[in-house]
């Protein structure tokens, strides 16, 4: 599974690529607002780390020719960019029309499998389910990314990726992987939760006094 960083803080992201693992990362327009500073240097930044792993910079227009305008300015920024736009009939519309010329989307606000299923009629090379806001309902967020999952693999939408968003927790990651989500996108303080164990910590501790009680060395 490709992990991706929600995260629009360049130190975060250059702390996480650091770590080699970092596969792409999420921004929305709450993420880029923390960060107090003019969105096209926030969205070029953060391309310029990441290479040519993707990078999704969101739209603010709700309708569909002020998608398309503000989705061609934006990904003319960088090639690594990925346009979100929001799962809205608009949304779609814009989806198709920039699919057809050949810029990549991502589907953003995905609550439902119907939803799903029209992001990947439409072309988008990523759908984006919010699980975290699901489970924050009282739903089970990690259900809809087993029924999206289910969806895009009968009739072999083989074009959309999911990436499961709004991740809280590490066990979200675990069940994200094993339903097969093709991506999940973490904060990053559950990427760095993910490193953690407490036998982890305790089985290094043991093995450190024990070598040093030995009196062994490698050099
Ligand atoms: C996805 O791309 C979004 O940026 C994100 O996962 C939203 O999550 P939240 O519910 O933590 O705001």
């Amino acid at each position: 599974m490709k992990i991706f960083l929600d995260t629009a803080n360049i130190d975060d992201i250059r702390t996480a690529d650091g770590w080699g693992i970092l596969d792409g990362v999420t921004t929305n327009p709450t993420l880029a607002g923390r960060e107090r500073r003019p969105f096209r240097e926030i969205v070029e930044d953060i391309c310029e780390v990441m290479g040519d792993r993707p990078v999704s910079a969101e739209v603010v227009a709700t309708d569909a020719e002020g998608m398309l305008t503000e989705a061609r300015e934006v990904s003319s920024w960088a090639s690594n960019v990925v346009v979100k736009i929001p799962l809205i009939p608009e949304g779609i519309r814009a989806i198709t029309v920039l699919c057809q010329e050949g810029i990549r989307v991502n589907c953003t606000l995905c609550f439902s499998p119907a939803q799903a299923l029209l992001a990947a009629k439409a072309g988008a090379t990523y759908v984006s389910p919010f699980i975290g806001r699901l489970d924050d309902i009282g739903h089970d967020g990690m259900e809809l990314v087993a029924q999206i999952k289910q969806i895009l693999d009968n009739y072999d939408y083989l074009d959309t990726q999911i990436i499961t968003s709004s991740v809280r927790h590490v066990q979200h990651v675990v069940r994200a992987a094993m339903v097969g989500s093709h991506v999940a996108t973490l904060p990053f303080q559950v990427l760095e939760q993910c490193f953690h164990h407490a036998l982890t910590d305790v089985g290094l501790q043991r093995f450190l006094d024990d070598w040093e009680k030995a009196g062994l060395s490698i050099f």
